[in-house]
């Protein structure tokens, strides 16, 4: 099925007032933004409209009850200078899966994927060239109907954004294990990608910052003893020459890139094992010298090379080298910027005469 997406132009375009070599993340956006509203049961007038402020009633529901859910991706430009996204048809089924734990309508993929690329098409002069850079995009769906009462709401918006943006962190990183608070519990939201997930993990987040360490490694709620993900992106361990990473138990966000390196890792054949992982074990590996790296993955922050846990009173030496991340960061780099084929078909080529 093909949308009729209508176009608003921008009358003169932004772009001369971004230093492409100092995009932190989400800080810059680009001329236009992709939107289509839900109304009487279906989605209605998908338009691309100049990037600017939405109307909200103060009573729209996702203010109040937090029906609100975002997706993250990027796009890349190939040495041709051809857009190409990473996996998108999977950010819009788990987009989709969100939607359904949070009470709210599906997206059809068709309108998710034709609207994500005639707005990548529009602005593809910002994607930027910089290795290790790429237009970060942010589709996303809030509750927008004027009610205080508490049930699904009858209105929504789905809105598709973009955002230039450089790499996120340039040196290993250093994660908080957090044992007072947690993230996700079991039959909770964790796996989907609502945004009161991110609102829960604010604070702890803070906390973990003031104490030195960059993000936050939640575990499970019942024990505090299971890894669950990081405060960005999920993570592995390399112990004794194999990899693990925690199982995607509902409390785990379904990330695209861990997919994706699990699948690399296998290729390059090393054994990836998805199962349940104690904090003790990790500890364990690091006095015995069999823990060999930890890395996170995630779209934002690609391929994040961790090198210290730190848990009250005690801190786990992870590794000050990551050899193997550092090789499939390589890798999943050169694939997604076209240097290096695509024998996975990730890649979706965009069409840039659509806009
Ligand atoms: C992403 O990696 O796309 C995310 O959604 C993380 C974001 C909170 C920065």
């Amino acid at each position: 099925m093909s949308y009729n997406i209508s176009i608003t132009p921008i009358e003169k375009s932004k772009i001369d007032q971004l230093d492409f070599n100092n995009i932190p993340l989400g800080m810059s956006f680009t001329d236009h933004m992709f939107i289509c509203d839900y109304e009487n049961g279906q989605w209605v007038n998908p338009r691309i409209e100049p990037l600017q402020p939405i109307p909200t009633h103060p009573a729209a529901m996702a203010l109040h009850y937090g029906q609100a859910i975002f997706e993250g991706m990027k796009a890349y430009k190939s040495p041709e200078g051809i857009p190409l996204l990473f996996r998108p048809e999977l950010n819009a089924e788990r987009l989709n899966k969100s939607a359904e734990r949070m009470g709210m309508p599906e997206v059809p993929k068709e309108l998710f994927l034709e609207g994500l690329k005639e707005l990548v098409a529009l602005d593809k002069a910002w994607i930027p060239p910089q290795q290790g850079s790429a237009l970060y995009l942010r589709p996303f769906m809030y509750a927008t109907e004027a009610f205080i009462g508490m049930r699904a709401a009858t209105s929504y918006k789905f809105v598709i954004m973009a955002s230039p943006a450089g790499p996120y962190f340039s040196k290993h990183i250093k994660l908080w294990a957090e044992k007072q608070y947690i993230r996700a519990a079991a039959g909770g939201t964790g796996e989907a990608k609502a945004a009161g997930n991110y609102a829960a993990a604010i604070r702890p987040t803070e906390l973990a910052k003031a104490k030195g360490y960059d993000q936050v490694l939640w575990l499970d709620a019942a024990e505090h003893k299971y890894i669950q993900e990081v405060g960005t992106m999920n993570i592995f361990f390399k112990i004794g020459g194999n990899f693990i990473t925690p199982e995607l138990d509902g409390s785990v966000l379904h990330g695209i890139t861990r997919l994706s390196v699990i699948e690399l890792l296998k290729s390059m054949g090393y054994k990836v094992t998805e199962r349940k992982i104690t904090i003790d074990e990790i500890r364990q590996a690091s006095q015995d010298g069999t823990l060999e790296e930890a890395f996170g993955t995630g779209t934002a922050v690609g391929i994040a090379y961790i090198k210290e846990i730190g848990l009250e009173n005690e801190t786990i030496h992870v590794s000050d080298e990551s050899p193997v991340a550092v090789k499939v960061n390589d890798t999943l780099n050169a694939i997604k910027i076209g240097k290096l084929e695509d024998k996975f078909s990730w890649m979706t080529k965009v069409e840039t005469e659509l806009a």
